[in-house]
């Protein structure tokens, strides 16, 4: 049976309108996101993984950013169509993000109590638990010990491991039905990660929430991921299971990036050791954006950018976009 998408992105596009032109951010972005599945991200810096979370999220940078085009289905429901205190509902309860950086989404003047207690007052009204206990019984969940006194502690009091898993209560405390998981930077050593992504992942089960997880670091998306979603220049390029990501990519982007990764069992920053850089995204090349790094390209590829192509008989899994897979 078909499982129903929590999230369904429909031609997405989110531009950015400087003084030097439009930069077109995200520019038709396509992908669905089933209930209790984990799609990864991947693609290089500046090829528009934060500004898709940020378009769900209703976060785009103002007044520069715009969504101009697309659908966001959160349940079918447009999340495009909706007001910014509509949002403002969803991103508290429904929909969640955290950032890697722990410190840039706590506030150092409160308590770490104080914060979670804030975001959990909401999804509250109707039970009658006191707000404390709950707050303590979040901290409970995402394994800090002692919870009843560490409430009391200033994130600075904190170690960088434990802030991570205070933000993680904190998104979790509306029972969210999608978490946005964006690691930009890698600012944790190997170990909390590691104890950060099994949290994860154990309170997915717990609630069945989906999670998007953005990340540069393939051990990661083998690691925690259902599904992948390849981004080049404001597109997905590819998007596939994880194995077939891994083991069977069909767009020469995909094929290069699985080459830059030396061994997805270590711990390593994915490399993205491909010649050239990616196109400004204010002057796209008329054409595929990948054309003038890519070993295949040909005539076709430098005038019109490629159509969807399905991979296998498995409607929808595995797509990419790309002139070789329809042409040759
Ligand atoms: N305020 C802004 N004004 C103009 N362009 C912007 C602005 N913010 C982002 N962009 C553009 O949007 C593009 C996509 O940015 P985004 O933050 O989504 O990249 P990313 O894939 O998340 O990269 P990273 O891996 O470095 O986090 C960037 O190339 C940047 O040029
Ligand atoms: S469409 Fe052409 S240039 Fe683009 S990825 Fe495919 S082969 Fe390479
Ligand atoms: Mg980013």
């Amino acid at each position: 049976m078909a499982q129903t998408p929590v999230l369904q992105v429909n031609n997405l596009k989110t531009h950015f309108f400087t003084r030097s032109g439009v930069v077109k951010a995200v520019d038709g972005v396509d992908f669905t996101l089933n209930a209790g599945e984990t799609l990864g991200i991947v693609g290089e810096s500046g090829s528009g993984k934060s500004m898709t979370a940020l378009s769900i999220m209703g976060l785009v940078p103002q007044p520069a950013g715009k969504i101009v085009e697309g659908e966001i289905l959160f349940n079918g429901d447009d999340l495009v169509k909706k007001t910014q205190a509509e949002l403002q509902q969803i991103r508290g309860r429904d929909i969640c993000m955290i950032l890697q950086d722990p410190m840039t989404s706590l506030n150092p003047v409160f308590s770490v109590g104080n914060q979670v207690i804030e975001t959990v007052k909401q999804s509250l009204a109707q039970t009658g638990e006191t707000l404390k206990e709950r707050a303590i019984e979040l901290l409970h969940k995402v394994k800090i010990a002692a919870p009843e006194s560490r409430i009391e502690n200033f994130p600075h009091q904190m170690s960088g491991g434990m802030r991570q898993r205070v933000v993680g209560a904190i998104a979790i405390a509306g029972s969210p039905q999608i978490l946005i998981a964006d690691e930009a930077t890698t600012s944790l050593d190997a170990t909390i990660q590691y104890q950060y992504l099994e949290l994860l992942k154990e309170l997915q089960r717990d609630t069945g929430m989906a999670i998007i997880f953005i990340t540069h670091d393939m051990g990661v998306v083998a690691k925690m991921c259902d599904r992948v979603a390849v981004m080049y220049a404001g597109k997905v390029a590819e998007i596939a299971d994880v194995r077939d990501i891994f083991n069977n990519p069909q767009h020469p982007y995909t094929e290069a990036l699985m080459k830059s990764v030396p061994n997805v069992e270590e711990d390593v920053e994915m490399l993205y050791a491909i010649e050239g850089q990616p196109p400004a995204l204010d002057n796209l090349p008329a054409g595929c954006t990948f054309a003038p790094r890519c070993q295949y390209a040909f005539d076709k590829c430098e005038v019109q950018f490629p159509d969807i192509v399905q991979i296998g008989d498995d409607s929808n899994r595995h797509t990419a976009t790309c002139w070789k897979l329809s042409e040759n």
